[in-house]
């Protein structure tokens, strides 16, 4: 269970971001609009949200799950593979610190972007895409160990992030897309496969027994409530020209 998130408001800046999606810049206005619709739902599902003011020197910085790494035990800040994004690590560490957590971070040559990570239980999958790589991932599955969590790499060579085409929703139910359907280390779950027409939505989050989907998405929002989760459907086309998906928007964790 979660008991609370952090976030980060968008810059106005947001219209810089990275984007590899071709399709259009993110209108401002609609994206404050949205993610206030975003902390909202977090809020339904009983988080507690700390919401950080707008960084405008880094356009991506709303996508805040890239930079830390929450576990119920330690929080680990990453290195993110982006160069334009590594600055941004700096601006999370005091609302992690915060949290009265114990810390550690990434060192380099390794770089890390959490949205490369999924957790399952004790377990820490990590994609090894463009942003994340070997060193990095061999850091974190140290840090892992060194607090009695384990970690895997998964090789990867389409999507931008693990999460991009990966979603754990407990209980273990997995929704997978794309590079990800065949994967060996992923048949052990209860596997839906999402459509790559449907991709964006297989980056769906699981917060205390609901999940959030994004609106548009309702073959997947069926299959999703047919697995017996309540779900609540967030518009995210603006978050969705920059490549980011439902998990990036937060740090979900519990103190
Ligand atoms: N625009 C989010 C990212 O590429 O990291």
């Amino acid at each position: 269970m979660f008991t609370n998130a952090i976030v980060r408001q968008p810059a106005k800046s947001m219209i810089e971001g990275l984007s590899e999606a071709n399709l259009g810049s993110p209108n401002y206005q609609l994206a404050c609009e949205q993610h206030a619709g975003y902390v909202k739902a977090l809020i339904e599902c009983g988080l507690s949200v700390t919401v950080l003011d707008a960084v405008e020197e880094f356009p991506d910085s709303c996508f805040v799950e890239d930079v830390a790494l929450f576990t119920p035990t330690c929080v680990i800040l990453t290195r993110p593979g982006a160069p334009t994004r590594q600055g941004e690590v700096a601006h999370i560490e005091a609302a992690v610190r915060s949290t009265g957590k114990t810390i550690e971070v990434i060192e380099a040559p390794g770089t890390i972007e959490a949205g490369d990570v999924m957790m399952v239980g004790n377990h820490y999958y990590i994609g090894l895409s463009d942003r994340t790589n070997a060193n990095g991932a061999e850091q974190l599955i140290g840090l892992l160990n060194k607090y009695e969590m384990t970690g895997s790499v998964v090789e990867m060579s389409e999507m931008l992030h693990l999460k991009t085409g990966l979603s754990y929703l407990e209980g273990n139910n997995l929704l997978a897309c794309g590079e990800f359907v065949n994967k060996a280390e992923f048949q052990q779950y209860e596997l839906t496969e999402i459509p790559m027409a449907n991709s964006y939505s297989a980056n769906s989050v699981w917060i205390n027994g609901t999940v959030l989907v994004p609106a548009g998405f309702t073959e997947t929002s069926a299959a999703v409530k047919a697995m017996g989760y309540g779900v609540i459907e967030v518009p995210m086309s603006e978050f969705q020209k920059l490549d980011g998906g439902l998990s990036c928007l937060s740090l979900r964790f519990s103190i």
